[in-house]
């Protein structure tokens, strides 16, 4: 069961990395040693179903479903996915169905129970505290997917990429067991549009469920105000988070935001006033380049209980970036030749995109301009209404054709890169093409190296998440 009220607040939060790059064995790892470890909610019901697929040789997700309240469920995801020794060599994955408005009875359950899961392993003989990182971007897993987190007694829920004003309620909610209509911004629409989910539909019998602590992960101190003000969307704290983190950043504010080497340009105007988020009353976390003992100590003296690191962890031997990866990362930060990018077009989100520039992935331009865009992923897809009628859903990332006959406006998704496939290639899950070929990484980090340049010269072969712990805390 959770323990987010009786256990005091962590000092260091190990950023929620998706698409699996927070793993289960690195959020318990972290949490182990006194930090929130934080696994990651991004398409884990893709994640999970190609894990069966791949034998699930460890046996570690099949223990996790033992303990499902639902046994129906289980077994039938299990029947659907589950492949006794692995898929045959060269064989694609089965696909997961796309989220959607009005969503099949398999995709809400296998949202569930991956939920559930990655929770679940995370907190298996561990007394520390676990959280789930979800984004608010993709609004048509939340429900599924928190509720799935909070069956396996998740301590935190943290969510960025968005205004979450409806999350707070939405656990509520959930811990009474009650139906919950989670409204969903559908484009072009002048009508409300809303997710209903029920609980009862999962766990018919009552059963006792925590209340989660919620982050809203946010980069401006007046939307730290707006939702601390109402009771319905006040969090629990915040993660104020900087324009140096890896993976998405929130949109620059002034008017020139990209600047002559074609990255987003960051200015003043979009530091977040930290005396303003502490006028707020609740406890704040910094993140963005603070992943050094100096910058630990400096957020506590700026008022903060302690930061948020993301790139330190995703470089750790725990996390999911496959050892390829990981070790081109390390050998590029050795010879002080890791480059990186603030792409404002790469993302289908629109919002900026930290990129990696290494060969063998979509950061190289000859790489993306041979991929076939498709979009068989489809968790960036948003709602609109068709003007005939009817709901549709759309991606810059697919191909460019079908984006605008579903009335995309393609001025600016020439480059959009299809970044579910590309992050599912990053963990060593990508899809398999008819032609034979996989689909290729597109790598993230955060762009301030400080303390990635110092822990290399410490450990040049590689460090694990608890050594990230006790550099922090200058252990
Ligand atoms: C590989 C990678 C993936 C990330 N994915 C997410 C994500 O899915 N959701 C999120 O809220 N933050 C994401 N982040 C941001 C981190 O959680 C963290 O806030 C940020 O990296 C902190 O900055 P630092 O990298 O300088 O420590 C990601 C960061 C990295 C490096």
């Amino acid at each position: 069961m959770s323990k987010s009220n009786s256990t005091p607040l962590p000092d260091v939060i190990q950023g929620g990395m998706g698409i699996a790059v927070s793993t289960w064995q690195l959020a318990k790892e972290v949490s182990r040693n006194g930090g929130l470890g934080v696994v990651s909610a991004t398409a884990l019901d893709s994640v999970i179903a190609r894990r069966l697929q791949d034998g699930d040789l460890s046996g570690d997700i099949r223990r996790a479903f033992k303990d499902f309240p639902n046994q129906n469920i289980a077994n039938e995801v299990l029947n659907f996915y589950f492949v006794e020794g692995g898929r045959a060599p060269g064989k694609p994955y089965l696909d997961v169905p796309k989220l959607s408005l009005k969503p099949s009875k398999l995709t809400t359950n296998l949202l569930i129970i991956s939920a559930f899961t990655e929770v679940w392993l995370a907190k298996e003989r561990n007394d520390g505290l676990i959280g789930i990182n979800a984004l608010e971007k993709i609004q048509l897993a939340t429900p599924a997917t928190i509720f799935g987190a909070m069956l396996a007694g998740v301590d935190y829920v943290l969510m960025g990429a968005g205004i979450p004003t409806q999350i707070p309620e939405m656990i509520r909610y959930f811990v009474d067991q009650k139906p919950f209509r989670l409204n969903i911004d559908v484009t072009d629409s002048k009508s409300q549009h809303f997710l209903a989910f029920d609980p009862a539909s999962i766990v018919a019998d009552s059963i006792v469920l925590a209340r989660p602590k919620f982050l809203a992960i946010i980069s401006s101190h007046a939307l730290a105000a707006y939702l601390a003000k109402d009771e319905k969307t006040r969090p629990d704290g915040f993660i104020v988070e900087g324009s140096t983190a890896g993976g998405h950043n929130a949109p620059p504010r002034s008017k020139d935001a990209i600047g002559a080497d074609g990255q987003s340009k960051f200015s003043i105007l979009d530091e977040a006033d930290l005396v303003k988020v502490a006028k707020t009353g609740l406890p704040f976390w910094l993140a963005g380049g603070y992943g050094t003992p100096a910058n630990l100590k400096l957020a506590k003296e700026l008022g903060a209980v302690g930061i948020q690191v993301g790139s330190l962890f995703a470089l750790a031997d725990e996390s999911g970036f496959t050892n390829e990866i990981k070790s081109e990362l390390l050998q590029r930060l050795n010879q002080g030749t890791l480059s990186i990018r603030t792409d404002p077009f790469a993302s289908p989100t629109g919002f900026p995109f930290k990129i990696v520039e290494i060969t063998g992935t979509l950061s190289q331009p000859e790489n993306f301009d041979e991929r076939s865009r498709n979009c068989d992923l489809g968790y960036l897809r948003t709602p609109f209404e068709r003007p005939q009628g009817g709901i549709g859903y759309r991606c810059p990332g697919e191909p460019i054709k079908t984006f605008e006959f579903k009335g995309g406006n393609s001025e600016n998704n020439i480059s959009s890169k299809c970044l579910c496939n590309a992050l599912m290639a990053d963990i060593g899950l990508g899809q398999i093409r008819v032609d034979g070929s996989t689909e290729l990484p597109l790598v993230t980090l955060g762009s301030d190296l400080a303390g990635a340049n110092q822990l290399s010269v410490k450990y040049p072969k590689g460090w694990k998440a608890i050594q990230v712990l006790e550099y922090l805390r200058g252990a």
